[in-house]
């Protein structure tokens, strides 16, 4: 008996002193494999007597219980060991803040696009998309700007090389085609806005190739121009952050909309100071009632439904809230630009939560 009870209590002993798994593994062997030293007690067993052998047999299968369990708890203890250590090495702190130098910024295009989605989302308008490469039935003559029109060479174009059916397709020039797209593919009413690049060939302080506008389009059965300036009006004051920001309405031209105006805000210059405000007046956007044509020529009955349209430049609008005196520098992918002049990202706007940072 005493040799059995050396030898299991040895071979617990070194299983407590274990360091790693792997040693635990070449206990289990030595002590319980083919060859290992309990196994070989077994082996003793044939020539007991039979009383005896029993009763050996079991204080044998005893030790070795007692040695496989106290091996498999180790076992465990080192998975929990080793699991602690590596849930260790890869927490993270979400509380944390960021850290400022590794945070992105966001463009105030980008910006002033959200702040304008936000403030006619909170008009029950939806955002509308078309394509920037356009046919010259968007983009010109379903807005009543037939072949030879002036206007076409007003907008300075951008061509693709010419088909071999004689076509030639553009990048659009102004957003005014998705008006046409959204009504070709939606039943009336219709109440959206739509942002996105626009292209002409143009460069100077205050122009350059690719710029931005948001086009909006309401069409529905009572719509008139007291509709369009109120939603106008809500939108200059929401946007600039200026409540009672004077606006007015000015008769204009645009061969998509009759009648058409041009929309000034009050605006204060003085000694070389520029502020959003005031008694001066700056043009801010074109607008009007639909013309007829237009709606016709995008499959709407005109006798049944009209509405309004209007078109405004999205850089324009970020250099004036945000004081940004160059358009050029907004597309010149310039890091130290857009850590100056850029929002930070968490910061999105709503008409609720804040749009003038
Ligand atoms: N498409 C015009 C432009 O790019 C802007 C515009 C004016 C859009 C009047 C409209 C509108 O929808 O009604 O100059």
């Amino acid at each position: 008996m005493d040799d059995l009870d050396t030898l299991t209590r040895a071979v617990l002993d070194r299983v407590a002193a274990a360091s790693a798994a792997s040693e635990l593994e070449d206990l289990r062997v030595g002590a319980l494999g083919k060859k290992g030293t309990i196994t070989e007690l077994v082996k003793g067993l044939g020539s007991l007597g039979p009383e005896e052998r029993k009763a050996r047999g079991q204080a044998v299968n005893l030790a070795k219980d007692a040695i496989a369990a106290a091996i498999d708890a180790r076992k465990a203890s080192f998975a929990a060991r080793d699991l602690e250590a590596k849930l260790a090495t890869e927490r993270i702190d979400v509380t944390l803040p960021v850290r400022p130098e590794a945070l992105g910024r966001i463009h105030p295009v980008s910006q002033v696009m959200d702040e304008i989605i936000a403030i006619f989302a909170a008009q029950g308008f939806t955002v509308a998309e078309g394509p920037d490469i356009e046919d010259d039935f968007h983009n010109f003559t379903a807005l009543n700007i037939p072949a030879n029109h002036p206007a076409r060479q007003m907008h300075d174009s951008f061509y693709l090389p010419r088909k071999a059916d004689g076509t030639q397709m553009l990048l659009r020039t102004h957003t005014s085609p998705v008006q046409i797209r959204h009504m070709q593919s939606h039943q009336p009413p219709h109440r959206i806005i739509a942002p996105g690049r626009t292209y002409r060939c143009d460069s100077d302080q205050t122009h350059t190739p690719m710029f931005h506008q948001v086009e909006g389009l309401v069409i529905d059965r009572n719509i008139h121009m007291g509709h369009l300036k109120g939603v106008l009006e809500d939108f200059v004051r929401t946007i600039f952050g200026v409540p009672d920001l004077s606006f007015r309405f000015r008769p204009s031209h645009f061969p998509f909309t009759e009648p058409s105006a041009e929309a000034d805000i009050g605006c204060t210059r003085k000694g070389g100071e520029f502020k959003i405000g005031g008694s001066d007046w700056l043009e801010i956007l074109g607008c009007g009632m639909v013309h007829p044509k237009v709606l016709e020529a995008a499959g709407v009955d005109s006798t049944e439904w009209q509405g309004f349209a209007f078109g405004l430049g999205i850089d324009r609008i970020a250099m004036l809230k945000y004081g940004i005196p160059d358009l050029r520098a907004f597309f010149e992918a310039d890091l130290r630009w857009l850590r100056h002049y850029g929002f930070a990202p968490l910061d999105i706007p709503s008409v609720a939560g804040g749009l003038n940072q």
